[in-house]
C-alpha cells in the first residue's frame, strides 16, 4: 500500500499566522505538525508516501523531509495548484497511486494514543473497498459526520451537517483499495467547489465497500484547524510525552521500531539534533532505555 499525506489548502481559518507559512510547517508542541500525519502511514508499515503541497511551501518540505531514505521510506512531491478539495489528492496523485491501494492523511490531523498502531496496522491490511474511522466528540458540525444503526451498519455519511445525526466525527486518515482514483475522478464538486473527501467516501458506501471502525477511547484525535485546537493538540502533546516519557509523531522513533532503520542509524539521527531533547530521546530509543 502507497501513502499521500495532503499539506497544501489556503488554511485562512489560521491567518495571519498561514499568510506566509504553510499550517503543516507550524510547531505541535516540539514537532511540525506535518511529523504527526506522516508517521501513521510509517506506523502502517506505508513506505512509499507522497507529500502534496502548496507551490509556495513545497521547497520547504522537501528541506524538512528530504527523500525519506534518512527513515529507510521513500518521499516523493507534488503541487496542488488550485485546493480543489481533498479527493482532489488522488487526482493530483494519479501518477503516485499507480494502480495501487493507497491510504491518506490529513497534514493537519493528529492522533496518539496506545491502540493507535494496531488500529492503522488493520485498515492497511485492507482488500477491498474503503476503511475509515468514526471517533466521538462534542460539536461533529465542522467534520464529515458517520451514522450507524444499531447493530453498528453504516448508514449515512454528511460533510459538516448543521444537524449532525450522530456524535462520531470522521478523521482525516482513510484507507483505499486500488479503484480509488477512478473513483476520485467521477466525483462531482460540491456546493463550496471542493472534491470532498465525505463524497468519496459516500461512493464507496454505496457501493456496499465502506467499512468505518470507530477508534477506541484511549486514543486522541486532533484537527488542529483553528488557533484553539492547534494549542490544545500542543498542550496535550506535551503532558502526554511528560507523562509516559514516550513521543508521538516520532518519525525516527517509528521508522526504528518499524524496522526501516538500523539501531545505529537511528543514534546518527540522534546525533544530528544533539543539543535537543529531541536528540537525546532518540539516543535513548537506541540505547533501548525508552
Ligand atoms: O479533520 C477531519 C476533517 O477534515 C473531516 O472530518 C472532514 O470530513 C474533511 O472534509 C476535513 O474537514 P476540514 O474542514 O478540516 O478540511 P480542511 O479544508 O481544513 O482541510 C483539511 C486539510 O487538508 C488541511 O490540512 C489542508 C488540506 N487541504 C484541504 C483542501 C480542501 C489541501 O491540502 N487541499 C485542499 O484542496
Amino acid at each position: 500500500m502507497k501513502g499521500i499525506v495532503l499539506a497544501a489548502g489556503l488554511n485562512t481559518r489560521l491567518y495571519p499566522v498561514t499568510v506566509a507559512v504553510n499550517k503543516q510547517l507550524l510547531p505541535v508542541y516540539d514537532k511540525p505538525m506535518i511529523y504527526y500525519p506522516l508517521s501513521m502511514l510509517l506506523m502502517a508499515g506505508i513506505k512509499d508516501i507522497l507529500v502534496i503541497a502548496d507551490p509556495y511551501n513545497v521547497s520547504a518540505f522537501q528541506r524538512l523531509l528530504g527523500s525519506g531514505e534518512h527513515l529507510g521510506v521513500k518521499f516523493s512531491y507534488a503541487v496542488q495548484w488550485i485546493p480543489r478539495g481533498i479527493a482532489d489528492a488522488f487526482i493530483v496523485g494519479e501518477w503516485f497511486v499507480n494502480g495501487s491501494k493507497c491510504a491518506l492523511v490529513l497534514g493537519d490531523n493528529v492522533f496518539f494514543g496506545p491502540s493507535l498502531e494496531k488500529s492503522v496496522a488493520e485498515a492497511s491490511q485492507l482488500k477491498e473497498g474503503a476503511v475509515v474511522f468514526g471517533y466521538p466528540v462534542d460539536d461533529p458540525r465542522s467534520f464529515g459526520v458517520v451514522e450507524f444503526d444499531e447493530q453498528g451498519n453504516v448508514i449515512s455519511l454528511e460533510e459538516k451537517p448543521q444537524q449532525p445525526k450522530s456524535k462520531y466525527a470522521v478523521p482525516g486518515l482513510y484507507f483505499y483499495d486500488n479503484h480509488v482514483v477512478e473513483m476520485a475522478k467521477a466525483l462531482k464538486p460540491s456546493a463550496r467547489g471542493e472534491l470532498e473527501i465525505t463524497d468519496l467516501n459516500k461512493a464507496y458506501l454505496e457501493q456496499g465497500k465502506l467499512r468505518v471502525k470507530v477508534l477506541s477511547d484511549d486514543l486522541q484525535w486532533f484537527d488542529t484547524g483553528t488557533h484553539d485546537s492547534l494549542l490544545h493538540a500542543s498542550n496535550e502533546v506535551a503532558r502526554y510525552q511528560k507523562e509516559t516519557g514516550h513521543y508521538v509523531g516520532c518519525l525516527e522513533e517509528v521508522a526504528y521500531r518499524q524496522g526501516f532503520i538500523d539501531r545505529d542509524q537511528l543514534r546518527a539521527l540522534g546525533m544530528r539534533y544533539k543539543n535537543t531533547a529531541y536528540g537525546r530521546y532518540l539516543q535513548a530509543v537506541a540505547d533501548g532505555l525508552v
